[in-house]
């Protein structure tokens, strides 16, 4: 018997990855116990599973796919929208469930030529452009709700998921430009060259998709 090649899987750390792992041990798979959240470990093997994973910054994953340092990732349909990376979307994983806003403070105004602040500025620019308004958009790394509070922009662009922060700092959500679930992601090459072994990760994860939709 040919022996299975081994994967390499990209996590995003932060909001996903619990519910990420969450699906690798419905799957089957024996992920370490010490494998959480908050682990500073950027790296983790799992010889058993012939896996090994990296943990990195969210925004990250298509680049580590794309250059081929993992064959697979995990990441937000956000971050695929955003960084048109050259990667494959195998999986839709049905996990952690947003959307892309556009929202602002509820006496929000038109102006001409408004600010818009987002984490998401190619989303943003494009949103705008297809709806021919002409805006400006600033590009922020975080905390992007508390733009239109001190005036730095008008309106925002971010992920509304609960909607907490929005509702803690005021503002309403106007527009919903996409909704947004985490999608499992393949490198091109590791695709075919690998294809043995990531058919197998990709149906044992389909299984779960499918039987967390139908609540088995
Ligand atoms: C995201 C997003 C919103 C918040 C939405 O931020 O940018 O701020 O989560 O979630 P909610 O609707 O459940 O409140 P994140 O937690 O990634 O932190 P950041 O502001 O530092 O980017």
């Amino acid at each position: 018997m040919v022996e299975r090649q081994e994967l390499i899987v990209a996590m995003p750390k932060g909001r996903i990855f619990g519910e990420a792992l969450e699906l690798l041990r419905k799957a089957g798979l024996d992920m370490p116990q010490d494998l959480t959240e908050d682990s500073r470990k950027l790296t983790v093997t799992v010889p058993r599973e012939k896996l090994s994973f990296l943990l990195v910054k969210p925004v990250d994953v298509p680049t580590y796919v794309e250059h081929g340092v993992a064959d697979l990732g995990v990441v937000g349909k956000d971050v695929l929208m955003e960084e048109e990376r050259d990667v494959h979307e195998l999986l839709d994983l049905e996990i952690s469930p947003c959307r892309v806003s556009v929202a602002g403070l509820p006496d929000w105004k038109p102006v001409l030529n408004p600010k818009v602040a987002s984490k998401y500025p190619r989303i943003a620019d494009q949103y705008f452009r297809e709806q021919g308004q002409q805006v400006e958009v600033i590009r922020l790394n975080g905390s992007v709700e508390l733009a239109p509070l001190i005036g730095l922009a008008d309106r925002i662009v971010d992920i509304v998921s609960t909607g907490r922060t929005l509702k803690e700092n005021g503002l309403v959500e106007l527009e919903e430009i996409a909704s947004v679930t985490s999608r499992l992601i393949a490198n091109r090459s590791s695709y075919r060259l690998k294809s043995r072994a990531v058919d197998e990760l990709y149906e044992r994860l389909g299984k779960v998709v499918e039987q967390g939709r139908v609540g088995v």
